[in-house]
C-alpha cells in the first residue's frame, strides 16, 4: 500500500502525519519544544529542537502505524512561516532563529519601506507592505543589531526549508512559505532580484524555489539513520502552514476558503488571480496550488491568547479540570457558555503580540474594556474567545474589501474543534462554518496531499480523492444581531489607543 508522510515544523511543536491514499490517517505524532521569549514581544526557537523533534515524530509513526519505510512513497514539508535562520558556511546555525510572531523589527520595517522606494513601490514588488512578522525584517534587524553575526551568514531559511537542509542536504523552499519573506515577487512567482538589491540581501543568501508539489531533493543516509525513513524516499517541496493546511481541507477553489484558531488566527481564501489589499493590511501569497494565489488575514494572538488566559488567570478552571479529570478547554468552553453574547459589557482586543490585520502594529498590546468588579472568570474566557472572533471578522472585512467573499469557512486549528467557539464565529462572522474531518491533523496532513499530487495527476485530484467537508453551522440572525454592536465598540478601541501602545513603549 502507497503512503504519504507530512511534517510540520510548527510554533508549539513538530508534528508528523502518515496517510494513505484515500486520507485515512494510519499515524500522527506531536513532539513539543520550547519557544524562548528572551524579551516582551520577542520569540525564537533553536532550530536543533526541531531536527530532533522531526527524528523523534518520524520515527514514532512509522512505529505506531507499523508501515515499513519501503511503503512511504513520498514526503511533504510544512511550517510555522517568516521565521530567520541564518547559517554560516558551513551550514551551522548562527543564532536561534526569529520566529514569525517576534515583532523587534519594527524600526527595520520603516528601513525597508524606504529602501525599496516606499510602500507603493514595495506592495508593487512584493504584493505586501513592510511586516515585523516578516524574514526581512528580522534579516535586517540582525544586520543593524548583530553585526558580527551577519557578518558570518551565508545562507537564510524558513523553519521547514532548514529541517529539509538537514533531510535532504538541499537548499530549497516553495512559492507560498517563500511569498512570506518579502524578498519574493509574488505575482511572478520568483526572487525579486531589485527588491534584493535594494535592501542589500544577496541573492546567493536565498534558496532555490520550488511549486508546492514538485519534488526537490531526497532522504539522504545521515537522515534516513536519523529518522528510520528510507534513503532516497522524495520529498515534495510543500507549503507554508497555512497554504498546506488549505490543501488538507480542499481549499483549492475561488469560494474556498477556512478560518483557523491555532496559535494565530487566519481567514484564508484561495484566489485563482492575485488580489490586493490597497493599504496591505491582509497578505497576498502564492498558494500551493500551482500558479494560484491566496489572500490571508492574520491575527497574531487567537488561541496564543486563550493559552495565556488558561496560563495566568485561569488557576481554578485547571485544578478543576484535573480533579474532574477533563480537558482544561472543555471547561474554559462551559464557564464562558454561562456568559451571554457581549461577555456582559466586557471586550478583550487579543491583541497580546502586537497585531497584523487590519492594524499591522507589533506595538499593538491586548485590553480587557469594560471591567467590572462583578465580571466572573467565564465573563472573561467568553471575552477573550470573542475579542478573538472579531479579530478575525477584521480579517474577513479586509479580504471583503478586495473582492474576495467566500461563500463558507471552514473552521479549523484547536479553537475550531470548540463548537462554542465555532457558534461564535458562525453569528459574529455571518457566514457558514463546515468542517472537515482532516482538519483535526492541520498543516501536517495537507504537506501529506502535497506529497501524493504526484500520483493523482494534480493537488486539486489529490484533494478530491483524500479530503472531504460537511456544513456544521448556519448564522443565527438573532445571535447576529447581538453580536454587532458589540463587534462596533471592539473596532471603535484600536484606534483610540493607537498613540499610548507607543507611549507605553517608551516606558523602559
Ligand atoms: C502567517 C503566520 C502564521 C504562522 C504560524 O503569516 O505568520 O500563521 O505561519 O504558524
Amino acid at each position: 500500500m502507497a503512503y504519504f508522510l507530512g511534517i510540520d515544523v510548527g510554533t508549539s511543536g513538530l508534528k508528523s502525519v502518515l496517510t494513505d491514499e484515500r486520507g485515512r490517517v494510519a499515524a500522527a505524532k506531536t513532539v513539543e519544544y520550547p519557544l524562548y521569549q528572551p524579551k516582551n514581544g520577542w520569540a525564537e526557537q533553536d532550530p536543533e529542537d526541531w531536527v530532533s523533534a522531526a527524528a523523534q515524530s518520524i520515527r514514532g509513526v512509522l512505529e505506531v502505524s507499523g508501515v515499513p519505510a519501503e511503503d512511504v512513497v513520498s514526503v511533504g514539508l510544512t511550517g510555522q512561516m517568516h521565521g530567520l535562520v541564518l547559517l554560516d558556511g558551513h551550514d551551522r546555525v548562527l543564532r536561534r532563529a526569529i520566529l514569525w510572531c517576534d515583532g523587534r523589527s519594527a524600526a527595520e520595517c520603516g528601513e525597508i519601506t524606504e529602501r525599496a522606494g516606499g510602500r507603493k513601490r514595495l506592495i508593487e514588488l512584493c504584493a505586501n507592505p513592510a511586516i515585523a512578522g516578516f524574514t526581512a525584517s528580522k534579516a535586517l534587524w540582525v544586520r543593524n543589531n548583530e553585526p558580527e553575526i551577519w557578518s558570518r551568514a551565508v545562507r537564510m531559511l524558513l523553519p521547514k526549508d532548514y529541517l529539509r537542509l538537514r533531510l535532504c542536504g538541499v537548499y530549497a523552499s516553495d512559492v507560498s512559505d517563500a511569498s512570506g519573506m518579502q524578498l519574493f515577487d509574488v505575482a511572478h512567482r520568483r526572487w525579486s532580484d531589485e527588491l534584493c538589491r535594494a535592501l542589500d540581501i544577496p541573492m546567493s543568501m536565498l534558496p532555490e524555489v520550488y511549486e508546492s508539489p514538485e519534488v526537490c531533493g531526497k532522504i539522504t543516509a545521515e537522515a534516513a539513520a536519523l529518522t528510520g525513513l528510507k534513503v532516497g524516499t522524495p520529498v515534495v517541496a510543500g507549503a507554508g502552514d497555512n497554504a498546506a493546511s488549505a490543501v488538507g481541507m480542499g481549499v483549492v477553489h475561488d469560494g474556498d476558503a477556512f478560518v483557523s484558531i491555532g496559535s494565530s488566527g487566519v481567514v484564508f481564501a484561495h484566489t485563482s488571480e492575485p488580489r490586493f489589499d490597497a493599504d496591505g493590511r491582509a497578505h497576498t501569497f502564492c498558494c500551493a496550488v500551482p500558479g494560484k494565489w491566496h489572500m490571508m488575514g492574520v491575527t497574531q494572538g487567537a488561541g496564543l491568547s486563550l493559552k495565556w488566559f488558561r496560563d495566568t488567570l485561569a488557576g481554578d478552571l485547571r485544578a478543576r479540570a484535573e480533579r474532574e479529570g477533563r480537558n482544561v478547554y472543555a471547561v474554559i468552553d462551559e464557564e464562558a457558555e454561562r456568559s451571554p453574547i457581549g461577555s456582559n459589557r466586557l471586550v478583550f482586543l487579543p491583541y497580546l503580540m502586537g497585531e497584523r490585520t487590519p492594524h499591522l502594529d507589533p506595538s499593538a498590546r491586548g485590553v480587557f474594556f469594560g471591567l467590572s468588579a462583578s465580571h466572573t472568570l467565564g465573563d472573561l474566557a467568553r471575552a477573550v474567545m470573542e475579542g478573538v472572533t472579531f479579530s478575525l471578522r477584521d480579517c474577513l472585512e479586509v479580504l471583503g474589501d478586495a473582492g474576495v467573499r467566500p461563500t463558507s469557512l471552514i473552521a479549523c486549528g484547536g479553537g475550531g474543534t470548540s463548537a462554542l467557539w465555532r457558534d461564535m464565529l458562525c453569528s459574529a462572522l455571518e457566514t457558514p462554518i463546515d468542517l472537515s474531518p482532516s482538519a483535526a491533523e492541520g498543516a501536517a496532513f495537507g504537506a501529506a496531499v502535497l506529497a501524493a499530487a504526484e500520483s493523482f495527476g494534480s493537488v486539486e485530484s489529490a484533494c478530491a480523492a483524500m479530503t472531504s467537508r460537511e456544513r456544521a453551522c448556519a448564522p443565527d440572525a438573532q445571535k447576529s444581531a447581538a453580536y454587532r454592536p458589540v463587534y462596533g465598540i471592539y473596532r471603535s478601541l484600536y484606534p483610540v489607543l493607537r498613540e499610548n501602545y507607543t507611549n507605553l513603549e517608551s516606558i523602559g
